[in-house]
């Protein structure tokens, strides 16, 4: 033959050496090896039970692939360049194996049907384990916040001290947002949850196949709806990666903070020296190298999105070999996020809360401004005036390096008759905390029936689990 490819026969000559080298994707598709064998598994007992193939061929495909699943498994499977990708190194080592029923696998089926079917049960896969690592991280948060919601920190507007929270009050605002990306990953899970396989090349096929049997078979919610789309679509990437990517834009902004936190100037925290590194030269460096490296992936993860964006923009329908290009992006990221998600949480989870430290930067700064204003409100002013003799009291502290709690009564008479011996109580940092009883704020109270909400989210998600 002139062309020894599965698909030779049209061609007079091999493929150059280079044409090979540049076309193949087995070195990185490899990794969908389980989910090709799995879907295979289902395309031939749905050829056999629409009488497409014989009973006897059908033992004999399902034989040879449990076959090549344990050599793959155990290192045995050689690996061809030549052969492409995964869906022709399976399907020619089954043709090896079993003689002419292999060669009947690939009957009402296109490798465009089947590379996005692969990729689909993939990604279905990793976005339930990226889903357990985030949940992980929850409990891991929520741990850290029910030992703190006593721990009075500021709270920042601008990087500027700005009111009082507590840092279980601060930590929970990341508890909400990864609770988000959960969501959506749900979400992207929900959408892509259709089954490609039958769609063919791309205009279905003449053979009477069943596409909800395949469809039920692999766990789909129902078969792609129209076929060209079905292998021409590649959303389900771009949405995950998207999903990952809030999860990395996330942990950067954790990571910041903790960055900053761990400073000389704030010293917040301190994290344990099995999640942090020295320096080469400076002998009393203690560097966030974990935080600063989350922080940086998020960069290479926001390139994966671009990427695949635009390998899609402009594609004309149906399958273009583009989209090839979809794999070692979505793996890159998928990969990323599941490093930065086990790294962080173990690092988080072991740093050292400097409470006293969090508690002595909110005393200085006038965090308790807000509350000398809302003071005179409740004593009948109206907020804009009380907002601009507060504004006078904090410039006449700054003159006299005074916080406002030092106030004598005749000082804080000079901008208002209306104060009175209880101000003193209105600008006590604890109870500027305690009394934020905000449904979402910082008070203890607030904070228990928040983190009680939380504790149940993760009970439902464990429940679902067993
Ligand atoms: N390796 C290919 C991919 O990842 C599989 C599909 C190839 N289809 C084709 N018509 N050449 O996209």
């Amino acid at each position: 033959m002139a062309n020894d490819k599965l698909w030779g026969g049209r061609f007079c000559a091999q493929t150059s050496e280079l044409t090979d080298d540049f076309n193949s994707s087995v070195r990185f598709d490899k990794r969908l090896y389980a989910q090709d064998i799995e879907g295979s598994m289902a395309h031939v007992k749905m050829l056999e039970k629409q009488g497409i193939i014989s009973g006897d061929d059908s033992k004999a495909i399902q034989d040879g692939l449990n076959e090549i699943l344990c050599e793959i498994e155990n290192g045995k499977f050689v690996f061809n360049t030549s052969l492409e990708d995964i869906h022709m190194n399976i399907e020619n080592r089954l043709i090896e194996l079993t003689g002419e029923a292999g060669k009947k696998l690939h009957s009402a089926r296109s490798r465009n049907d089947q590379v996005a079917l692969d990729t689909k049960m993939y990604t279905r896969l990793e976005i339930t384990n990226i889903k357990k690592l985030l949940f992980e991280l929850l409990e891991v948060i929520l741990n850290k916040a029910k030992e703190n919601t006593d721990t009075i920190m500021p709270g920042f507007t601008h990087l500027q001290k700005a009111q009082p929270v507590t840092f279980a009050h601060h930590i929970s605002a990341y508890f909400e947002m990864f609770k988000r990306d959960i969501s959506r990953f749900d979400d992207a899970y929900n959408r892509l949850n259709t089954c490609p396989l039958g769609a063919c090349a791309l205009a279905g096929t003449t053979y009477n196949i069943d596409r909800n049997y395949t469809s039920g078979l692999l766990k789909f919610d129902l078969p792609a709806q129209n076929t060209i789309d079905a292998v021409s679509d590649r959303d389900f990437v771009i949405e995950t990666i998207s999903c990952i990517s809030f999860v990395m834009m996330h942990l950067s902004r954790f990571c910041e903070e903790i960055i900053l936190w761990c400073s000389k100037e704030y010293s917040f925290i301190e994290l344990d020296d099995s999640y942090s590194t020295g320096s080469s030269i400076m002998p009393q460096k203690k560097n966030p190298d974990i935080a600063e490296l989350v922080r940086g992936k998020c960069g290479r993860v926001f390139g994966d999105l671009t990427g695949i964006f635009t390998v899609m923009k402009a594609l004309p329908l149906a399958y273009n070999k583009d989209m090839q290009e979809d794999k070692e992006l979505l793996f890159d990221a998928i990969d990323t996020v599941k490093m930065c998600l086990e790294t962080f949480m173990k690092m988080f989870e072991s740093a050292k809360i400097n409470k006293d430290v969090m508690y002595k930067s909110a005393q200085s700064g006038f965090l308790n401004a807000t509350d000398a204003a809302d003071y005179l409100v409740k004593k009948g002013l109206a907020f804009r005036d009380t907002h601009k003799i507060a504004g006078e009291i904090v410039f006449y502290c700054i003159q006299n390096n005074k916080n406002i709690e030092d106030l004598t009564m005749d000082e804080f008479k000079k901008f208002s008759p209306l104060f009175e011996d209880d101000i003193y109580e209105a600008v006590d940092l604890k109870n500027c905390v305690e009394k934020r009883t905000t449904t979402g704020g910082p008070s203890k109270k607030s904070m228990q029936r928040a983190i009680e909400a939380y504790e149940n989210y993760i009970l439902e998600y464990k429940k679902e689990q067993k």
